[in-house]
Order: structure tokens, then C-alpha cells, then sequence
């Protein structure tokens, strides 16, 4: 019987054909589906490609009886049942390194746009309006970015805000502080970060310890005037709580491209505030970064299915099936 490798996501042509190209693995890539018709595409697969597109929870991995590994062509693995696949002998494997530079840059563009209005002058330009005295901004150089996670994309943002003549501090309880000291950045606690940033950019993945870390209390404890950047994922946030700061204006501007539910609905609390500017999940989305994750992802598969060699394994141990 040949190797089914399913890729129900949108992820890059290179990859489908490293797939095609791998001897005995026969390759489906419908992109992404209704959840029905996912379920039905993935029944016989032995393993999959996706993006943030896919939830792989337990009904998914309870669907596709043969499956043997799932790679994320990105980094989050928060849209993957790790205990169910690994219940289940399903290695999990990710692309961590592909997209740091596309969502650093991300990143760095929301700052700017949110500092300078760049979104709201535009729309009211179109709108007929000239509005020059309305939209005036702040400069970056001589503030304090405080980030939180100083991971790849943390340190990628750290250099350029360096360069914008940012002061940057940072709290990250797993990084070695030496590593943090090579790029002159001060490792921190979370009540220090809080007092000190006039921005604030969240770089971290979203577990039992992040879920709602800015919420009323955390958002109390910062600088009035502070302006948060979230491009790491929407759970970080307590909306209802950010919306709140922004109208009393203790918060002076947000720029979200991460939400907790992907399209956000109509009625989110955040959206449509005036101060605040929202992107659809875009940081990774760049032709260099999709490619880069898609080879990535590939790879993983054709190595570990025909090779048997796992490597960036998210659920360490797992009982692979034979
Ligand atoms: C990631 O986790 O890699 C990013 O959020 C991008 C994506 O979801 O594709």
C-alpha cells in the first residue's frame, strides 16, 4: 500500500512537490476544506501538512485511523490535541525557524502603523477626509519596548527596534540570561516590563500559564498610555479587558493580528475601536516565509515516513506506530 500524505491547508506548492517527488508517497493536496470534507480527505492518510487553518483535535486524529505524523508548517502547534495524537502514536513535528524574520517584520510594521496612524490616514483619506491634526503620532526612538517572550522573533524585534533607537527590555523566565545579554537586552520581571513599556509586543505561545496574561489586573500594572502589539496568539489576551483600557484610554492604541477565535465574530469587543488596528493573521504570511515552512514541513514527512528520523518533535516520547 503507498504512503497517503494528506495536505488540507493552504501551504506552498514547493512542498507538494517534495511530496511528489519522494519515492512510494502518493500525495492529495485539496487546500483548505469544510471540516466534513476534511475529515473525509484525511480517512486513509498517514500524514499531514497544515497551517493554523486546521484544528487537528481528537475528532480529526479519531478520523484518520493510519495516521502516523502531522507536521505545522509554522510554529504554533495550539490548533493540535498533542495528549490525543500522542495517545494516538502521532508524532507532531513543527518548522520553528521559518517565519521568525516575516513575523518580526510584521510586528515591527504594526508598531509604526499604530504609532503613526497609518491605517486610519489612509481610510480617511479614501473617505474624502484630510485629517492632519486628528491623526498626529508618536516616534519610536527614545521609548521602551517591553517584550514578552524572548525567543527567535522576540530577538528579531529586539535587533530592529535597536536600530530604531528603542530602548528594549524583556521578560522570558527560559531564556538564558547570557543569551539575552549578548543583545543587550535586560531580562525582567512582568511587574518590572508592565512599569517601564510605552509598548508592549507579546511573542509567546499560548499555554496554561499565558492563557489571559493581559487582562485588568495585568493592564493596571502598566504604564498609562501603553500601546500593545499581538502577533503571537489571540488566547494571550482578555478582550473584554483590553477594550476597556483602550476606551478609558489607560491604553492608548492596540495592533492585533492574532485573535482566540480565527475569523474573529462581528460582535468581538475590539473591533472596531478607533485605536485600534487589526491584521487577519498575516505575520507569517509572506511568499518567503511560506516557502521556507512548506520545505520545512515536507522534509519532516519524507524523513520521518520513509527514513524514520523525526526531528522538531512537539510531543517528545510518543510511541510512534509501526
Ligand atoms: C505560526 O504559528 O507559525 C504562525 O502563527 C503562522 C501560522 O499560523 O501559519
Amino acid at each position: 500500500m503507498t504512503i497517503h500524505v494528506s495536505v488540507p491547508d493552504n501551504v506552498h506548492q514547493n512542498a507538494i512537490d517534495i511530496l511528489q517527488g519522494a519515492a512510494g508517497i502518493r500525495v492529495t493536496a485539496p487546500g483548505l476544506m469544510e471540516r466534513a470534507d476534511l475529515l473525509e480527505a484525511i480517512v486513509d492518510a498517514d500524514a499531514i501538512i497544515i497551517r493554523s487553518g486546521v484544528k487537528a483535535d481528537a475528532e480529526l486524529i479519531a478520523a484518520a485511523p493510519r495516521l502516523k505524523a502531522i507536521a505545522r508548517a509554522g510554529v504554533g502547534v495550539d490548533n493540535v490535541d498533542l495528549a490525543a495524537a500522542t495517545a494516538n502514536g502521532i508524532v507532531v513535528m513543527n518548522t520553528p525557524g521559518g517565519n521568525t524574520i516575516s513575523t518580526a517584520e510584521h510586528t515591527f510594521g504594526l508598531m509604526i502603523a499604530l504609532s503613526r496612524h497609518i491605517a486610519r490616514g489612509h481610510q480617511s483619506l479614501l473617505e474624502g477626509r484630510w485629517e492632519r491634526k486628528a491623526l498626529g503620532g508618536v516616534e519610536l526612538k527614545g521609548k521602551t519596548l517591553g517584550l514578552i517572550g524572548l525567543g527567535r522573533i522576540g530577538q528579531a524585534i529586539a535587533l530592529r527596534a535597536q536600530a530604531f533607537e528603542m530602548r528594549v527590555i524583556a521578560h522570558d523566565p527560559y531564556l538564558p540570561p547570557a543569551v539575552a545579554a549578548e543583545i543587550d537586552v535586560p531580562l525582567l520581571s512582568l511587574p518590572e516590563v508592565y512599569a517601564r513599556a510605552d509598548y508592549l509586543s507579546l511573542h509567546a505561545l499560548a499555554t496554561e500559564e499565558t492563557r489571559g496574561m493581559i487582562n485588568a489586573d495585568a493592564i493596571a500594572a502598566m504604564k498609562d498610555g501603553v500601546r500593545i502589539i499581538n502577533a503571537s496568539r489571540g488566547a494571550l489576551i482578555v478582550s473584554g479587558d483590553l477594550a476597556a483600557a483602550l476606551q478609558s484610554g489607560k491604553v492608548a492604541g492596540a495592533a492585533l493580528d492574532v485573535y482566540e477565535q480565527e475569523p474573529p465574530p462581528a460582535d468581538h469587543p475590539l473591533i472596531g475601536l478607533p485605536n485600534v488596528l487589526h491584521t487577519p493573521h498575516l505575520a507569517a504570511s509572506t511568499a518567503d516565509a511560506q516557502v521556507t515552512v512548506a520545505v520545512e514541513a515536507a522534509e519532516l514527512i519524507v524523513d520521518y515516513l520513509l527514513n524514520g528520523v523525526a526531528a522538531n518533535v512537539c510531543n517528545p516520547g510518543t510511541q510512534s506506530k509501526s
